[in-house]
């Protein structure tokens, strides 16, 4: 190997073979690279952009830990069940909330501030939540703290870190994952690390919309990845729409944090009439999948493409304290929070499917784990509750370590026994050649966004069958997410197409109800 420029000591030579080897560097690979670290391991963090690109860094509203006075771990426990429509793994989400401020000590211990208000941690509010739980930082800038505290500890203890360098393969010999070919981007090589183990860490898929909070780097490649080597795919009809997004002409979408309704903000219709209480009892507090259908509602009724949110009752200061890179982002665009409505609108925000794993972390490929936002432990369900997501990366990221160095035993997951492939669509032919991403992102926003039916769901899926067939070898990170982000596509709308019911954030207009025999995961493996 030749020297690595990105490596914190810059001038020897990276080894070509690592205890661990990392994808991604969002709080999920950072903190399992950490704790590996600690176990003395040597661990190579991949990552396809510079450290900090990653969801982790744009969270605001913060992670939520029961840590308050007369909050419980079971209270957090009963809202995490409640939120997740039926589909929520209990035991998983006893882990999360039982192990959450073990976690958050961990993450204190990192480096991480969260804001205190006298003398005490500062908990916030938010949707679905029956207790203020949320700690923040910075206000509402709790990733960017999390993000940058991770990957300068990170440097400091000199943990080999690529970055421009994307993970495009798992290599599985004798049915044990043993290597990744990483393409390196600025030198256009590619490269390979045999591993004892391999964390996918690469965050979600949000980047399939075209309406997104998510990142340019939430392109669903570990989901691909998993899915090429082998392993199983779960919960992909699941993704999350967060409903307030700040929607104006030529600026780019930006969250404008639940924690806001939290505050008191109210949501208003074009006609000025607040609509949350004809939807639901906790109005605006209610669970997100219901947020974002309800303000999706108001805005096909009207002509217009937003709806608006109001917390003029707060004043300037204040929400210029508590909410600085809102209030900023805000006034920049000409609006003064204190005095003006926000318009808003949903936006693709979360993947709550993705490679089927257990408590450990473990997916069905020895060798191979998976955790944050990649992993499906079952935690979410069908719908995520509020700030349970940064909570579930170290929650998860801890036991898949503390796993590597019990020394693992296969086979790690059983695989499940109705796991189906990706079917073959040749059926007809509608597509002259591969699409654009701009193509591919209209596509799932118009007929596998936040509400389906059949008809929309079986154009997507014969069309992207049609598109990955037509697809040139991936050559460059452009094409190597395009080809994972038709994956991840065909994984969503087959699984929405065969799910013939409405569950938390799976909306199905032509399967308004929830049906009892849909209480069951669907499952893909190659
Ligand atoms: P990410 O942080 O997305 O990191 C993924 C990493 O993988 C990146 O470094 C990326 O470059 C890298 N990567 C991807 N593909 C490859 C590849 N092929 N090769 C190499 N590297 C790759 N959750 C909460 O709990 N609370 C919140 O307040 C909150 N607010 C949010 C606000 C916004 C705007 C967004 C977008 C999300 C928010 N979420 C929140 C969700 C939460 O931020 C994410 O789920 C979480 O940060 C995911 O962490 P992660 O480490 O799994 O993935
Ligand atoms: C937000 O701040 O509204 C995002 C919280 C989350 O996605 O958990």
């Amino acid at each position: 190997m030749t020297s690595d420029p990105s490596s914190p000591v810059g001038a020897q030579a990276t080894p070509q073979r690592f205890d661990l080897v990392v994808v991604g560097s969002g709080i999920a690979g950072l903190y399992a690279a950490l704790q590996a670290h600690e176990h003395g391991a040597s661990v190579l963090v991949a990552t396809k952009g510079t450290i900090d690109e990653a969801s982790t860094r744009y969270a605001q509203g913060g992670i939520a830990a029961a840590v308050g006075s007369g909050d419980s771990p079971d209270s957090h426990l009963r809202d995490t069940i409640e939120a997740g429509a039926g589909l929520v793994d209990e035991e998983a989400a006893r882990i999360l909330t039982s192990e959450a401020a073990d976690r958050i000590a961990d993450l204190v211990r990192y480096g991480v501030n969260f804001d205190a208000a006298d003398g005490e941690v500062a908990l916030g509010r938010e949707g679905a939540h029956s207790a203020p739980r949320i700690l923040h930082a910075g206000g509402d800038s709790t990733g960017l703290e999390i993000e940058l505290s991770l990957s300068s500890l990170a440097r400091r203890e000199g943990v080999t870190i690529r970055e421009h360098t994307l993970a495009d393969r798992v290599i599985v010999e004798d049915g044990r994952a043993v290597a990744v070919r990483l393409y390196d981007a600025l030198r256009d090589e590619r490269v390979t690390y045999e591993a004892g183990n391999i964390v996918l860490a690469t965050g979600g898929a949000g980047q399939i919309y075209r309406v997104t909070t998510n990142p340019q780097v939430s392109t669903g490649d570990g989901i691909a990845l998993a899915y090429g080597c082998g392993a199983e795919v779960m919960d992909m009809e699941f993704t999350q729409f967060h409903p307030t997004a700040l929607r104006l002409p030529e600026r780019p979408i930006f969250l404008i944090s639940e924690a806001v309704r939290g505050e008191g903000a109210l949501l208003y219709n074009a006609q000025g009439e607040r609509f949350m209480p004809r939807y639901h009892e906790q109005a605006e507090l209610a669970p997100r999948d219901i947020v974002a259908r309800a303000a999706h509602c108001e805005i096909a009724e009207g002509d217009g493409d937003h709806v608006l949110l109001d917390i003029t009752h707060r004043d300037a200061d204040w929400l210029a304290a508590r909410f600085p890179t809102i209030y900023r982002t805000c006034l920049d665009a000409g609006l003064d929070m204190s005095k003006d409505r926000i318009p808003v609108s949903p936006a693709a925000h979360y993947t709550m499917g993705g490679v089927r794993t257990n408590s450990r972390g473990e997916t069905t490929v020895p060798g191979l784990f998976a955790v944050g936002e990649v992993a499906c432990t079952g935690v979410h369900g069908a719908n995520r509750l509020a700030s349970n997501s940064l909570l579930e990366t170290v929650v998860f990221a801890k036991r898949a370590v503390e796993r590597l160095f019990e020394g693992a035993v296969s086979p790690p997951l059983e695989p499940s026994p109705d796991a189906r492939s990706l079917p073959r669509r040749e059926d007809c032919v509608i597509a002259p050649q591969a699409p654009q991403a701009e193509e591919l992102r209209e596509l799932m926003w118009s007929n596998a966004g936040i509400v389906r039916t059949r008809l929309g769901l079986a154009e997507a899926a014969t069309l992207l069958a049609e598109w990955q067939s037509l697809m040139p070898p991936a050559h460059d990170r452009t094409s190597m997410e395009m080809r994972s982000m038709v994956v991840c596509g065909r994984l969503m709308t087959e699984a929405a197409m065969l799910r013939e019911e409405s569950r938390g954030a799976h909306y199905r207009s032509d399967f308004p109800e929830t049906s009892d025999e849909w209480r069951r995961h669907l499952v893909f493996r190659q």
